[in-house]
């Protein structure tokens, strides 16, 4: 089945739910506003509403929250994975649907859903649909921004702790080196139409604050975090130490969005709560 198939294009909802301005509205949505659009997607689509998300930190700009974060394991070979929550059916106001949800995630007492990705239009691609076969690996995109992972992969290639075993020294004359060694590339995508980007960074920072943090010993693993790189402002790819004027918004240790200067900062997770569009109906 070809994806047109899937989500006709004559569908008025699907043509709303790609809309950057839909995602500037929806943004400045409180959780007054979630009720409503609770009540709509029950009957219509597949989850969304107001969801608490762990995202990395907006710290300036026009974003109006942070982008969030995507659990990591690394497998018995040292290729790392973002974690995709369980998925079960549930049944809201006489409609069932699926989800993918997972309460106390690794003992952290947080709820990680699927929901955390429902915006931009992401809510649409099929990776995000719950039941979507994945084998869940961080793989290499088509043209990394980052020299050294132009070396060391080719499109598809699954990203390697061995490969970031320079991380507490790793440099690219961004901002300082030291900080963290990242990557970009894609998850859930395979055999897709839409590309779910991602980016991940290994750091001390992360090592170290995992420590004595419930939520990021659950969700990182050997100074590795990641999360769904997509503006939350107008759903622009940012990246981390990719672009040299990020310094004239002291951006440069940071995460740094090039279309209107949001800046996040990756080290510094926040619960934060939106309201999450609902996937369109299968
Ligand atoms: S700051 Fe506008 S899309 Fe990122």
């Amino acid at each position: 089945m070809s994806n047109d198939d899937k989500y006709p294009t004559e569908s008025g909802r699907r043509r709303f739910v790609k809309g950057v301005v839909g995602g500037a509205a929806l943004a400045g949505v409180g959780t007054t506003g979630a009720v409503t659009v609770n009540s709509a997607t029950t009957s219509s689509g597949a989850g969304g509403g107001s969801t608490q998300a762990m995202a990395i930190e907006n710290t300036a700009g026009p974003a109006p929250r942070g982008m969030p974060q995507i659990p990591i394991e690394i497998d018995s070979e040292g290729y790392l994975k973002g974690v995709w929550p369980e998925v079960q059916e549930i049944t809201e106001g006489g409609v069932t649907f699926q989800v993918a949800e997972t309460e106390n995630f690794n003992g952290s007492d947080v709820t990680y859903s699927s929901e955390w990705f429902q915006y931009c239009g992401v809510e649409s691609y099929q990776g995000i649909q719950p039941d979507y076969e994945s084998d869940n690996y961080f793989v290499s995109g088509a043209n990394p921004a980052y020299t050294w992972q132009q070396d060391a992969y080719s499109e598809g290639d699954r990203l390697h702790v061995d490969d970031f075993s320079d991380y507490k020294s790793w440099g690219n004359g961004i901002g300082d080196s030291g900080v963290g060694k990242p990557a970009s590339g894609t998850w859930r995508s395979q055999d897709s139409e839409d590309t779910i980007p991602i980016q991940v960074v290994r750091s001390e920072r992360i090592q170290q604050a995992a420590q004595d943090d419930p939520w990021l010993k659950a969700s990182t693993s050997q100074g590795f975090i990641a999360w769904l790189n997509k503006c939350t402002h107008f759903c622009c790819v940012p990246g981390y130490k990719q672009a040299a004027d990020a310094a004239k918004f002291n951006a440069e240790n940071d995460v740094y969005c090039q279309c209107h200067q949001s800046v996040y900062d990756p080290f510094t997770i926040t619960e934060t709560l939106f309201v999450a569009r609902p996937r369109p109906e299968e």
